[in-house]
């Protein structure tokens, strides 16, 4: 079967939504890291999840003429948080947004996490739904911990980022510093819900590109597949 929609490494695939916003979209590093970004080109605002690599993020942009306004973060374990501190360093004003419960303690900074100062933060309770915008960009934020403190998963203009909660067949470990399968079984059971509400058609993006699909490695997958496909949505019961 032909490869159809495996990046290269800091290539971006770039789909305009019906409403206008742009979804850009890329994977970069050893680990594949999946980033996703809004652009709300009419207000100029340009809100990346988990950039990877902040000069290439930053490079990509600038030849459409455009700068990154809002960082926004599923949670911060190193990887997920690589492109902090080079984002701030050329745009020290944007505004960074986590959940409360990502403020890891110092104890645990040094060996997953990054710090990341927050400008702002939600501060929901575990499977509690959020909305955030900023311009036209309006998405969905809600609170799915257990791969790790205050991680999150954000949906809106035809994505659901999932973050480490979700693979495209498997779902983030629990066994990191932090972690907490009980917590993670609840928002396994409640992405399942939401995604079951969500559109068919929409595109479910990892935290990573792991896992293998139709002879290939998909940067993403459509909602309606991955209920079926992805073990724990298709198993997991209350
Ligand atoms: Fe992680």
């Amino acid at each position: 079967m032909a490869v159809t929609n495996m990046l290269e490494d800091g290539e971006f695939d770039v789909q305009v939504w019906d409403d206008g916003i742009e979804v850009w979209i890329t994977q970069m590093g050893s680990l594949m890291n999946m980033n996703t970004a809004f652009v709300d080109r009419e207000n100029g605002i340009v809100a990346i999840i988990d950039p990877f690599d902040g000069k290439r993020w930053t490079q990509a942009l600038e030849k459409e003429g455009l700068v990154p306004t809002h960082l926004l973060y599923t949670h911060t374990h190193r990887d997920h948080a690589a492109g902090y501190p080079g984002m701030m360093k050329r745009f020290p004003d944007l505004e960074v947004w986590g959940h409360e419960e990502a403020r890891v303690p110092n104890l645990l900074a040094h060996v997953v996490f990054r710090k990341i100062d927050f400008t702002d933060t939600w501060d929901c309770k575990p499977d509690e739904s959020v909305e955030w915008s900023a311009g036209n960009i309006k998405l969905t934020v809600t609170h799915s911990p257990g791969h790790a403190p205050g991680h999150v998963t954000f949906h809106g203009h035809g994505v659901y980022h999932a973050g480490d909660l979700l693979f495209v067949k498997s779902a983030g470990r629990v066994d990191l510093p932090g972690g907490d399968p009980p917590a993670q079984q609840r928002s396994l059971i409640n992405a399942k819900k939401i995604l079951s509400e969500l559109p068919p058609d929409w595109r479910l993006i990892p935290g990573h590109r792991y896992d293998p699909y139709n002879n290939e490695i998909p940067d993403w997958i459509s909602l309606g597949e991955v209920l079926v496909y992805n073990y724990f949505l298709a198993h997991i019961t209350e």
